[in-house]
């Protein structure tokens, strides 16, 4: 049987959480090290197109577009991951009905979470809904913390609360650094802009730590 590549759905509840950064930093950091990752945009702001189109093009990484509606996500999406090793979609927040497609069509879901109390209690209002529609099995997504402060009191602090509230969390966080926003003016990430600095460093952990669950390792 032919192995297809891994669906991962980058989505959270609140804007700016990191969601397109997340996504952008995982699929360059995969091509840096000769895998084959593939980026769908559902997005309607489109931030991961307008990064492919900037001097550095995201180091080649192709970014598919959808319709609006999502409709054609589900498809895509298969498509892509016949022919790629990961295929990383990008959302627009749980209101767009796109989102709900590119839910439904991933084996891993990835909800960036800034480390503030409002953003968190945000998450916990609705997060648990929305999750368990899916297939009601075993949760497949991860919470992950970004733009977090090193060894801050509230990052701590929201770590044991999401797992008080039984929300699986990486151990990774990717922590507030310029270098995510600098790379981003010139269409990069970390990984392309600074291969052996500490951005990188982290994105390169994150990734790893993915490649370990065992929604990837199947
Ligand atoms: N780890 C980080 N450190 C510093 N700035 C970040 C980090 N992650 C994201 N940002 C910045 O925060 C803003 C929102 O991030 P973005 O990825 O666009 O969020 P979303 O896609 O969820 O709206 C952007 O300006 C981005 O450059
Ligand atoms: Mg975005």
């Amino acid at each position: 049987m032919k192995n297809t590549g891994i669906v991962i759905t980058v989505a959270t509840l609140k804007g700016g959480s990191g969601k397109s950064t997340v996504a952008s930093c995982l699929a360059v950091h995969w091509q840096q090290r000769g895998r084959r990752p593939a980026l769908i945009d559902a997005d309607p702001q489109r931030s991961l197109l307008r990064l492919g189109q900037r001097e550095k093009a995201l180091g080649g990484v192709p970014v598919h577009e959808t319709g609006e509606s999502g409709a054609d996500i589900a498809e895509t999406a298969r498509r892509l991951a016949a022919a790629y090793d990961a295929v990383i979609i990008d959302t627009a927040g749980f209101r767009a009905p796109s989102t709900l497609a590119a839910l439904a069509a991933a084996r891993l879901i990835l909800v960036p979470v800034k480390p503030s109390p409002l953003d968190v209690d945000v998450m916990l209002d609705t997060a648990r809904t929305l999750f368990r529609t899916a297939d009601g099995g075993a949760p497949r997504f991860y919470c992950l913390l970004t733009q977090t402060t090193r060894d801050s009191v509230i990052a701590r602090h929201i770590r044991s609360e999401l797992a008080a509230a039984g929300f699986p969390l990486l151990d990774s966080e990717l922590s507030n650094r310029v270098a995510y926003g600098e790379a981003a003016l010139f269409g990069a990430t970390p990984s392309l802009m600074a291969p052996n600095g500490s951005a990188a460093a982290e994105i390169a952990a994150l990734a790893e730590e993915i490649e370990r669950l065992p929604e990837t390792r199947r």
